[in-house]
């Protein structure tokens, strides 16, 4: 089965077409095209997403990416059957919120062919809602003019099945916990098989990339924060060969709710404990912040946030008897924080297997959207009956 996925929800527009084999317990993928492009430069002076920005550029950029992900699978094989006898006024209508991209769709259907394809999958949520219709609403167009069932996949979703692509990686033992750390979550979610989601664990304020952003922001470095306080945090490491010892840099930060009996996190008193470190060593922004002392708290803020996710993932596992612990969300793509589960998992679980996706497919994209797509269509979970419609604060 071939699947043409869409994914919209925050400042990433993505498009896919992968190949989909196997059953539900050893589901295969390939991917035969793929197209991203990040507006994080665009949304980086106003140091986050902004919603309406993040629509007009996902408007202005989904048509090109489609063409270009069309081009690459034809390269790779995929077939096409005759143009389309497109019905103008339906495909108007189904996107009518998106301005332009109506009529641009409508030229590009009088002469593209349709893809072999069988099903299209596109993010409903959760996410920013005016960037979730721009996907929607195309996905739509393109379904009623191609006649071609269109599937609502969640982002979390997403991001959970991230770890199916790759060598000897369809074959997942349950029951599985994922922890899942992104900009917009940080959530731990009990799965006793695909499409059999529970969350057993979330943040009762910021996310864990919510945090790395907000502190990034406060020691100066541009949005999106996360890789720059990693890079800083790994250059104090090279640069300290004892930093497991605490002197080696005078910062202390907490690691909220690490001893709570539950799952939650919390990562606002972390950055609020940041904010108080940089006014006391600035005077209160009279001298501006050394190198080093950028360095030492990106290291102990990094600590500060792995040690808190370890130990609430240990405590899951613990509670759930996981055999497979997979990490996904944008914020995997952290070395340190890998390389800490690695250690956990090495040392004190052996028996559970660790799954991480690559990292590209850690951040957002849109090939974790097919996979999600193709699972919810052979588990007999699919939705795609009823009308689509975006759910920002959609839930496992
Ligand atoms: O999953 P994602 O691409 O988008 C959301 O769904 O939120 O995650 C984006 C988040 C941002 O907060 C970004 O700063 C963080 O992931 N991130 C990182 C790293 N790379 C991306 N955080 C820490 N270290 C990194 N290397
Ligand atoms: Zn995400």
């Amino acid at each position: 089965m071939k699947i043409l996925s869409i994914e919209t929800s925050c400042d990433e527009t993505a498009i896919s077409i992968i190949e989909c084999a196997g059953d539900i317990t050893a589901p295969t993928f390939k991917v035969l095209g793929n197209a991203l492009y990040s507006q994080a430069k665009t949304h980086a002076e106003y140091g986050g997403v902004f919603p309406a920005l993040a629509k007009r550029e996902h408007a202005k950029n989904i048509l090109p990416l489609l063409k270009m992900t069309l081009d690459i699978a034809e390269k790779n094989g995929l077939g096409f059957k005759e143009i389309a006898n497109i019905e103008v006024s339906t495909v108007t209508k189904l996107l009518e919120r998106e301005g332009d991209l109506a009529t641009q769709v409508v030229e590009f259907l009088k002469t593209q062919k349709i893809p072999d394809i069988d099903a299209i999958a596109v993010t409903s949520g959760p996410g920013l809602e005016p960037a979730l219709w721009v996907g929607i609403s195309f996905a739509k167009a393109l379904g009623s003019a191609w006649n071609i069932k269109v599937v609502p996949v969640n982002h979390m979703e997403g991001h959970i099945v991230s770890v199916l692509l790759g060598d000897n990686s369809s074959e997942v033992s349950f029951p599985a916990i994922a922890l899942l750390i992104s900009g917009g979550h940080t959530e731990i979610v009990e799965i006793d098989g695909w499409s059999s989601y529970k969350v057993i664990g979330k943040t009762r304020d910021d996310a864990v990339g919510e945090a790395f952003d907000k502190t990034a922001r406060m020691l100066g470095l541009p949005y999106p924060g996360g890789p720059h306080v990693s890079k800083l945090a790994a250059e104090f490491r090279a640069s300290c060969p004892s930093s497991d010892d605490p002197s080696a840099h005078p910062f202390n930060l907490p690691r909220p709710m690490i001893s709570s009996p539950d799952l939650d996190f919390s990562f606002s008193g972390i950055k609020t404990a940041v904010l108080y470190t940089v006014k006391n060593i600035t005077n209160d922004g009279v001298n501006p912040l050394s190198d080093s002392q950028k360095k030492g708290l990106a290291a102990e803020f990094e600590d500060a946030v792995t040690e808190v996710l370890v130990a609430k993932t240990r405590k899951a596992i613990d509670m759930t008897g996981a055999q497979t612990l997979i990490i996904g969300g944008g914020v995997v793509a952290n070395i340190y924080i890998r390389a800490q589960f690695e250690k956990l998992i090495k040392e004190k679980y052996p028996h559970v297997s660790l799954r991480v996706p690559s990292v590209d497919l850690s951040t957002d994209n849109s090939v974790m959207i097919g996979m999600a797509g193709y699972l919810q269509l052979i588990s007999g979970k699919d939705t795609g009956s009823i009308d689509i419609v975006a759910n920002g604060n959609m839930s496992l």
